[in-house]
């Protein structure tokens, strides 16, 4: 996340969208994020939009975020209810930030307050992030009982070693630990994420956290290879010569190690970087993300897409918690999007997905690209001559890349 925030036009301090937002968002379904902006500390590797007690001071708590979330959760009834608008929310996802940290009291209340306000699908998908060293049985019961029907855990690694290059305080026994136990409290689906490419991770090392993730009976798995983001302790290390970045062919290799794993377990890839076990353990929201769904970000820093407008909050916890006590909207700023920066979005997003995009999307200069890609091997040949540009296996380890090239 970038520490400033883009410019864009200001917000409306009712929080109200364009006329155009409304006509445009009817009968689309709606997602809600809501960002959870707590830590206990901070990973090394991380530059979201997460505060420590000690950052933080007295200026916000995360009694002041519940009340101006409860708050935001009322202007975006209201703004949405304005157009017309009662769709009921067909997926909810609470990430952060550490969200576990909070304990249920106030992820069960937000829950709530968003199932009052808006109403929830009957098959809404709830997700919820957490992190192993604060997530325990009685916390899983807490929110299955609320409702929550997804667990997206932060494991990173099975390596003590990688994991404390990555500052994580947790075991990776404690996150598979954290498995049975949502498994026990009846989640329908459980997310693990992983790192690869940290600094002084070999092969068998990734191997190793694929074989645990796969053992662990989780129906998704996330893997991302470890980006060095500028102003963090790890770009200082990086830097200084201290922690060696493994070079791109490591990393290709890496990627091919979680295809050959996740595929060989039956999870196949949907997304670039996410595998599930079926249809139903895809993640909903994400795929509302990537496919230009509608949205509403609740919280610091959030981002909302609804209706073709695209807006940000206030980042910092103090800033956010003031706007909604003084009855503002929290929005930073907005921006119309136009039809051409719709394209490029759509292919630079849904050309990551396994199903492509249509060639009836891409200008004859995309579209003699993507011929160029076929013939190298990176898209597939078959489902273009159809009209879809698909990603090959190693057009995968490229894909931003060529779907940069396929916006020309
Ligand atoms: C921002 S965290 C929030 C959830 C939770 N706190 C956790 O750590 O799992 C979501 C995911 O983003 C990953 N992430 C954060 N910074 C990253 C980076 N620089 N490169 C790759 N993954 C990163 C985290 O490791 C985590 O799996
Ligand atoms: S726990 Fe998650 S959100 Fe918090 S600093 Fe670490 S990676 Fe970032």
């Amino acid at each position: 996340m970038p520490s400033t925030l883009p410019d864009g036009d200001p917000v409306p301090a009712d929080g109200s969208l364009p006329a155009q937002a409304y006509a445009r968002m009817a009968d689309r379904s709606l997602s809600v994020y809501l960002h959870v902006p707590f830590c206990a500390t901070r990973c090394g590797y991380c530059d979201f939009n997460t505060y420590t007690a000690g950052e933080l001071g007295s200026a916000a708590s995360p009694q002041s975020w519940l009340d101006a979330a409860l708050a935001e959760i009322d202007l975006a009834a209201k703004v949405l209810g304005a157009g017309g608008q009662h769709r009921p929310v067909s997926t909810v996802f609470v990430g952060g930030g550490t969200p576990s940290l909070l304990g249920a009291g106030p992820l069960v209340r937000l829950l709530a307050a968003i199932r009052e306000r808006f109403g929830l699908a009957e098959d809404a998908e709830i997700t919820t992030e957490a992190n192993p060293e604060s997530t325990d049985p009685e916390l899983l019961g807490q929110l299955r009982d609320a409702g929550y029907t997804r667990l997206s855990l932060g494991m990173q690694s099975t390596s003590s070693r990688v994991l404390q290059t990555l500052d994580r305080r947790h075991t990776a026994g404690r996150a598979l630990q954290v498995v049975d136990w949502a498994r026990a409290a009846g989640f329908e689906h459980v997310n693990l994420d992983l790192i690869y490419g940290t600094p002084g991770e070999s092969d068998a090392d990734f191997s190793e956290s694929l074989r645990a993730a796969v053992a662990s009976g989780v129906d998704h798995v996330s893997a991302y290879s470890l980006i060095v983001e500028p102003g963090t302790r790890l770009a200082r290390q990086v830097r200084t010569g201290l922690l060696p970045m493994p070079d791109d062919d490591v990393l290709a290799d890496r990627y091919l190690l979680a295809d050959a794993a996740l595929s060989a377990a039956g999870m196949n890839w949907y997304e670039v970087s996410n595998w599930a076990a079926n249809d139903a353990a895809r993640c909903r929201h994400n795929l509302a993300y990537w496919t230009g769904g509608d949205w509403w970000g609740l919280g610091p820093g959030a981002h909302s897409h609804v209706g073709g407008v695209r807006w940000w909050n206030v980042k910092h916890p103090a800033a956010y918690a003031a706007a909604l006590a003084g009855r503002s909207s929290p929005g930073h700023a907005r921006e119309l999007l136009g039809r051409q920066s719709r394209r490029m979005e759509q292919i630079l997003l849904e050309l990551r997905l396994a199903d492509g995009i249509g060639t009836d999307l891409l200008t004859a200069a995309g579209r003699a690209a993507a011929a160029d890609f076929a013939a190298d091997g990176l898209l597939d040949e078959a489902w273009l001559a159809k009209g879809r540009a698909v990603l090959t296996l190693s057009g995968r380890l490229l894909a931003d890349g060529i779907a940069l090239r396929l916006t020309d």
